[in-house]
């Protein structure tokens, strides 16, 4: 088996980068340990604390940004952590060539159901300044925390897929993920169908209209309100995500947020032959203008995402 540092050499001669994705990686490890047994330990419900976007703070968004903070801080790989849970961008090591963004626990209203949540990360060069495009990404990943803990990593090749073994050790389980380019499954909170803009609507309908529709084809349709366990199931079977810009969310610029959510996904989605928009632009396109900035997002299947750009084009 190919393990994580084996697998790293393969990417990237840049030693330090790789420190960056293994520090991320063993966050992930800790984590995961500390989600199974969480409810023991009495690390269950809200914090008490509201973060930078208005969201009330669970416990455990609280303990894993400081996990994720504690692996960063002894790297001098890592000059600056942007944190969903850090209101400023806080400076780990004056010649660290890598920015890490991460949202440290992604779906964390599904930790009362022991669904999948996940911990997501971004890593830029400190060069560019905290302000820069996905395109710019050096690396991304996430750890999806569910029946196994998958670690889903890219450097600039192929998105590849570890699965933590029992040893805490991130083992290669599959060393391309493929996101199909045709699909039959889309994932939205259809519960706010009245906000939703015309093309989200156009698209939705369109899909459920089933096999004498427009799109030819039945649907099915899957919400498991953590990003990361929806992302998970498009890249390993396909189907496409959709946080359209809709009127309730259009004065905050969307839901989700570009540089430790967006950014990562759609790196990570396109790099496993995927696509990634706004319904309007490329994901990775845009130039951000704050560290917690939100944006529409629409990833997966690249027929579906097509489809969905169409829409757009349209209305
Ligand atoms: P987070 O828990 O990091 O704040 O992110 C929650 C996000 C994302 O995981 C998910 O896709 C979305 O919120 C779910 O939104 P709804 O509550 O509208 O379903
Ligand atoms: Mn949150
Ligand atoms: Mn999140
Ligand atoms: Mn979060």
């Amino acid at each position: 088996m190919t393990d994580l540092a084996q697998w790293l050499t393969t990417q990237t001669h840049d030693h330090a980068l790789a420190s960056a994705v293994t520090s991320m990686a063993a966050a992930g490890a800790e984590i995961a340990g500390i989600l199974q047994l969480a409810p023991i330990a009495g690390q269950t419900g809200l914090a008490g604390s509201d973060n930078v976007q208005g969201e009330a703070q669970k416990a455990l968004d609280v303990i894993t940004n400081d996990i994720v903070l504690n692996h960063l801080r002894t790297n001098t790989a890592i000059s600056i952590l942007i944190s969903e849970e850090l209101d400023e961008a806080v400076d780990v090591s004056s010649q660290g060539r890598f920015i890490v963004a991460t949202d440290p626990l992604d779906g964390s209203s599904n930790l009362d159901v022991n669904a999948t949540v996940g911990t997501i990360f971004s890593i830029l060069p400190s060069a560019g300044g905290l302000l820069q495009k996905g395109s710019d990404q050096l690396a991304a990943g996430y750890v999806a925390y569910g029946p196994a803990a998958s670690l889903v990593v890219r450097i600039s090749g192929a998105t590849s897929v570890f699965t933590l073994d029992a040893d805490g050790r991130w083992q290669q389980t599959l060393a391309e993920a493929k996101v199909p380019q045709a699909s039959g499954e889309f994932a939205i909170n259809t519960a706010r169908e009245r906000f939703w803009d015309a093309a989200t609507t156009g698209y939705v309908k369109e899909s459920v209209a089933g096999e004498t529709g427009p799109a030819g084809k039945r649907y099915n349709m899957r919400w498991v309100g953590s990003m990361v366990a929806d992302i998970h199931r498009i890249l390993m079977r396909g189907g496409i995500f959709l946080y359209p810009l809709d009127s309730e969310t259009a004065s905050k610029g969307g839901r989700l947020r570009l540089l430790y959510e967006a950014n990562p996904m759609a790196w990570l989605v396109e790099g496993a032959g995927g696509r990634s928009t706004t319904g309007r632009q490329g994901i990775l396109d845009i130039m951000p203008t704050d560290i917690h900035q939100r944006v529409p997002v629409i990833l997966g299947s690249a027929d579906e995402v097509k489809r969905v750009e169409e829409w757009y084009r349209r209305v």
